[in-house]
């Protein structure tokens, strides 16, 4: 999950999941636990793999390309890092990690302390950026962003569909896993910046093409190019992980400047959330236990089911059908059209 830009600049996160997926299809089976590094290698100028074990020995549980787990680091801080190795491998979970000198010191924490036999606390896996079946695959994948994409590409191989790659990068050097993905030999384009300047995206997307699906990761500026490309391709055709919130919409008015009310059905509590604290924040405050990550409505950690009343999504992560279906919010950044929520918790 990985180019990140200021908001989230070592995580690599999120993006449209699959439309209509409830939330437990976003979940799965998770593992919470620790994990021990059994291996690190450096894979590009600034990134590194780590193929992480359950420190119990224990079997990891499955996932599915595009499928990220959230790295606890001792720092406190929590990262999120798409699974890059094989898809079978129940022993080991495979991610990848860029430095990022203006993160929040995530990444460089990785790079600086995280030695072979180092422990992390692991949390996941879970799905924001599910491979559907398609007959054709367009992946573009642009620095780290690379890293949802590698098992998707497997999946796509095997399966024997028709898919190319366009990967780009600032240069060669700074392209991880570069080995792994030129065995696939002419479906893969690699195209360093310094060399080739911005991708061709109208040449590599060109005509939409109702039988592809395209899958991007990487950053803002990339994905913002190939969404402006897609513009006319088929609804659900583009799918998209991002590494940081896109802007966030401003409520007209002085919606923002509301209190809400909000009604914690499963608790017995209700609360009256006031400007500039967000759900999740009124939520722990009153004690209720609830998973969250990133904070910037991108992780889908914080994902909880609504009961009633209209929901002001400000997220980056549902799609627009389950914007529509008002079911489910990411009480991390969104709050609600009216001044009343109530919610599963
Ligand atoms: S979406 Fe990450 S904590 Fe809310």
């Amino acid at each position: 999950m990985t180019s990140p830009p200021a908001a989230a600049p070592d995580t690599h996160t999120l993006g449209s999941a699959e439309a209509g997926a409830p939330s437990a299809a976003r979940r799965g089976t998770e593992f919470e636990g620790t994990a021990t590094v059994v291996a690190r290698r450096t894979v590009a100028d600034g990134v590194v793999s780590l193929e992480l074990a359950a420190s119990s020995g224990e079997p990891l549980p499955p996932w599915r390309p595009g499928a990220h787990i959230d790295v606890v680091l001792p720092t406190g801080v929590t990262r999120q890092y798409s699974l890059c190795g094989p898809v079978k491998d129940t022993a080991r979970w495979r991610v990848a990690v860029l430095r990022e000198p203006d993160g929040r010191g995530g990444s460089q924490w990785i790079h600086d302390h995280l030695v072979e036999g180092g422990e992390l606390r692991v949390r996941g896996p879970r799905n924001n950026f599910p491979l559907r079946p398609a007959a054709r695959y367009l992946f573009v994948g642009g620095g780290i962003g690379i890293t949802p994409l590698l098992p998707m590409i497997a999946e796509a191989e095997a399966a024997g569909a028709e898919w190319s790659l366009l990967y780009g990068g600032r240069t060669r050097a700074s392209m991880a896993f570069l080995p792994e993905l030129e065995g696939y030999g002419e479906r893969v384009t690699v195209r360093p910046q310094d060399r080739y300047g911005l991708l061709d995206l109208a040449g590599f997307l060109g005509d939409p093409d109702p039988s592809a699906l395209v899958y991007c990761c990487g950053p803002a500026g990339l994905i913002d190019a190939v969404e402006a490309h897609c513009a006319d391709w088929p609804t659900g055709a583009l799918n998209v992980e991002r590494f940081a919130a896109v802007a966030v919409r401003q409520p007209a008015g002085d919606e923002a400047e509301q209190p809400i009310e909000v009604e914690l059905r499963a608790s017995g509590t209700t609360l009256t959330v006031p400007p500039g604290l967000s759900v999740l924040k009124a939520v722990e405050q009153a004690g209720v236990p609830v998973l969250s990550s990133c904070e910037e409505g991108i992780c889908g950690s914080c994902e909880t089911p609504v009961l009633e009343g209209e929901v002001d999504h400000r997220d980056s992560l549902l799609t627009d059908d389950e914007r529509a279906a008002n079911d489910t919010m990411l009480i991390c950044v969104s709050r609600a059209r009216g001044r009343r929520l109530v919610l599963d918790l």
